[in-house]
């Protein structure tokens, strides 16, 4: 399976409602809010049981492409908690901050940078017209204390962007792995901020998961390099979405630069909010390392091993999110289906199949014949081994159906009469509810093919 080759998706399909997600994930057991029986943490939320096999999915789909197939490319895991000084030289300390204004009329708190231009030089709140307040800046950085003596114990921060931990460990993966100039390092995991406008469901959130690729280059490389990066990660989320035409790259303008970038592109997403940033491609140049080399005195710089020149490698970085993906996908997926013969609508999640939670349901026709359950549960059985599996003898098979399309599971397996005669099964797939007939022992196969990108 390779490119989601779902239904399309036509301009006119309408735009999902959060609401409905959010519902379906509570329902479903995708996405719990935290702490929910007392009263909940904004902007941090739990993943249920089909929720963690989604993110895993999603996980391991991007490790697969961005680690696994390529030679230069390696992977690390850092850890949350870093030395206090890492963000003084990030620059988080000084500069991660937010600048707030509050509706002094409806209490309302906006960001300043996402007020249209009109309110800001009006100083009106752009829901009810009140007066809003002078700006307040607050840094984002999630503060924690390492020790447990009073007095002795160090402030540091969990961080703020995952990111930071691939600069640290650059020199050492180098004299480690044998990587040489240029070669990327992945790496997947949380990241903190005190987001003071948390929203939009997992969009926004406090804790979340990134991923990123810093990849390294000489100088003279960085524009070729930045490129290639870029067009990679727009075909990446292309081929696993099935609205292709709500995703585009928007660039920077000079005053979202940093100064040290010479370029910057975010990859968006079209939902009911608008368009929304899903990724990050950033000309970081030589600030990282050269800011890690002066502020804790090592030398980053690289030799050459054919040229002997010395130098900092510049760093293209491609940096994303799991939750927003996470969140994407639903959204992409999600459809209510008119029901033809005129029964409720068929709400349907269009997952591609390698990323999708469940990828196959096994289900006895009936539930009054022991034989068809016996056949169902000894196919699970075998199926269960190879990818996740479940099996439903509860209801009719037509609420059965429907509850595995709600949930994106790509096929259902019937164990029907014909099975006891001949020993095949009946295989629906979701988007186009088609059904053929397959040998039990070709079932694995068959599904296999189907549910693994390759
Ligand atoms: N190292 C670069 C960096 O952290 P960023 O644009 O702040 O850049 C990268 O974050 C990605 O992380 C975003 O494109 C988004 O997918 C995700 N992200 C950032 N803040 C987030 C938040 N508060 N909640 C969920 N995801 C977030």
């Amino acid at each position: 399976m390779t490119q989601t080759e779902n239904k399309p998706a036509t301009q006119e399909t309408p735009f999902v409602p959060i609401e409905k997600i959010v519902a379906l994930c509570k329902r479903r057991g995708f996405v719990y809010p935290n702490s929910e029986i007392y009263g909940g943490v904004s902007g941090i939320y739990d993943f249920g049981p089909l929720g963690v096999e989604l993110r895993n999915n999603i996980r391991r789909f991007w490790w697969w492409s961005m680690v696994q197939l390529h030679d230069n490319v390696v992977g690390i895991e850092g850890a949350i908690i870093t030395h206090p000084r890492v963000w003084e030289a990030s620059g988080h300390v000084e500069n991660f901050v937010d600048r707030l204004v509050d509706c002094k009329n409806c209490k309302r708190r906006f960001r300043i940078d996402h007020l249209p231009p009109e309110n800001v030089v009006s100083n009106r709140c752009p829901v009810c017209g009140g007066e809003l307040t002078e700006p307040r800046t607050f840094n984002l950085l999630m503060e924690t204390y390492l020790g447990v003596v009073e007095g002795e114990r160090m402030k540091t921060y969990l961080r703020g962007e995952a990111c930071q931990n691939i600069y640290l460990d650059y020199d050492n993966v180098l004299k480690s792995s044998r990587m040489q100039i240029p070669f990327g390092i992945c790496q997947i995991g949380k990241a903190f901020r005190n987001e003071v406008t948390p929203g939009n469901f997992l969009f926004r959130q406090r804790e979340f998961e990134q991923w990123d690729l810093q990849f390294f280059v000489h100088p003279s490389e960085m524009q070729q390099w930045f490129d290639y990066w870029k067009e990679k990660r727009f075909e990446w989320y292309k081929g696993i979405i099935n609205h292709k035409d709500r995703l585009h790259f928007r660039e920077h303008g000079p005053d979202e630069l940093a100064h040290y970038a010479k370029q910057a592109f975010d990859i968006e997403y079209q939902t009911i909010l608008g368009w929304q940033e899903w990724e990050g491609i950033h000309w970081r140049q030589d600030w990282d390392l050269s800011r890690h080399s002066e502020y804790s005195g090592q030398d980053l710089s690289y030799t050459d091993p054919i040229t002997k020149e010395k130098y900092i490698p510049w760093i293209v970085e491609t940096s994303g999110g799991v939750d927003r993906t996470f969140l994407n996908l639903l959204i992409d997926a999600y459809e209510e289906e008119p029901d033809t013969s005129g029964k409720e609508a068929r709400t349907v999640l269009r997952l591609h199949p390698t990323l999708a939670p469940v990828k196959v349901a096994v289900l006895p026709l009936q539930k009054n014949k022991e034989e068809l359950l016996t056949t169902a549960r000894s196919i699970h059985n075998k199926l269960k081994r190879l990818m996740v599996s479940q099996y439903d003898d509860v209801a009719n098979i037509g609420r059965r159906y429907r509850r595995q399309d709600e949930i994106g599971t790509p096929y259902c397996v019937t164990v029907d009469f014909q099975t006891l005669d001949d020993g095949t099964v009946t295989v629906r797939e979701r988007d186009h509810m088609t059904q053929v007939r397959v040998a039990i022992d070709e079932l694995p196969a068959y599904l296999l093919e189907r549910v693994t990108w390759h």
